[in-house]
């Protein structure tokens, strides 16, 4: 690697907080510490931890972010991490719909884009299980019957799909709200019901 091409400030935000820390403290030359932060960037990867790191610069100063970047022992640990959190939005989308639609909280003109990410949801849910991301044994999770029952998984797939475009549906057309969100419920609550395993309450 050329270090003298190397941007300090680029390597820094992608070094640990602790290694920087202690860079800074002390007195060794500017190109041995040139040299550390790349050596440490180099072993984690920069590849897995592009953007994740503690401070982040922008038009409001170097702003620290107290969360430390996540670590990563597997690629399935990175698929399951994106497909838990793809879960979560649609959970947050399918929250706001019952929030206006069952509690009547007054934003009825916002839920149309909720609907819509329903069904954009719907149309990648397929590809959030490849191959090989079952859950490890004795854990919670995704379950091995996923790929050995494909067939009826992908039904549930495509049911939820129309459950979503008829949720769609009812917002634009101001249909039956009630019907058509109890129908989504019924595929989330379907698909888990078989297919995952909850997480042990803490
Ligand atoms: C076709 C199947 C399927 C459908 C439909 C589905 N889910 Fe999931 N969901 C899963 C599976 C499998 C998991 C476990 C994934 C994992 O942990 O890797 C999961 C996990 C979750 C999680 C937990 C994520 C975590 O951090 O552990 C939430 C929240 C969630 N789903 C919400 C929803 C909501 C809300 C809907 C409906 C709007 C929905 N899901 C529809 C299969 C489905």
């Amino acid at each position: 690697m050329q270090l003298s091409c190397v941007n300090f400030n680029v390597l820094a935000t992608r070094t640990p907080a602790p290694v920087l820390q202690m860079l800074r403290k002390s007195h060794m030359s500017q190109t041995l510490k040139h040299i550390i932060v790349a050596t440490a960037v180099v072993a984690l990867g920069m590849h897995g931890y592009a953007g994740a790191h503690t401070v982040a610069p922008g038009p409001w100063g170097q702003l620290v972010d107290h969360q430390k970047p996540l670590q990563f022992a597997s690629e399935k640990a990175r698929i399951t991490y994106f497909r838990r959190n793809q879960m979560w939005a649609m959970s947050g989308h399918f929250r706001s719909l019952e929030a206006v639609i069952s509690y009547g909280a007054p934003f009825p003109t916002l839920i149309q884009d909720d609907a819509e990410a329903l069904v954009r949801h719907g149309a990648s849910l397929a590809a959030l299980f490849p191959a090989g991301s079952q859950m490890d044994e004795g854990k919670f999770g995704a379950k091995p019957e996923i790929w050995q029952t494909s067939d009826k998984f992908a039904r549930h797939v495509s049911s939820f799909q129309s459950a979503a475009s008829n949720m769609r549906q009812a917002v634009a057309n101001r249909g039956d709200l009630v019907q058509a969100l109890t129908g989504v419920r019924h595929e989330c609550l379907a698909c888990h019901q078989v297919y995952r395993v909850f997480e042990p309450a803490r």
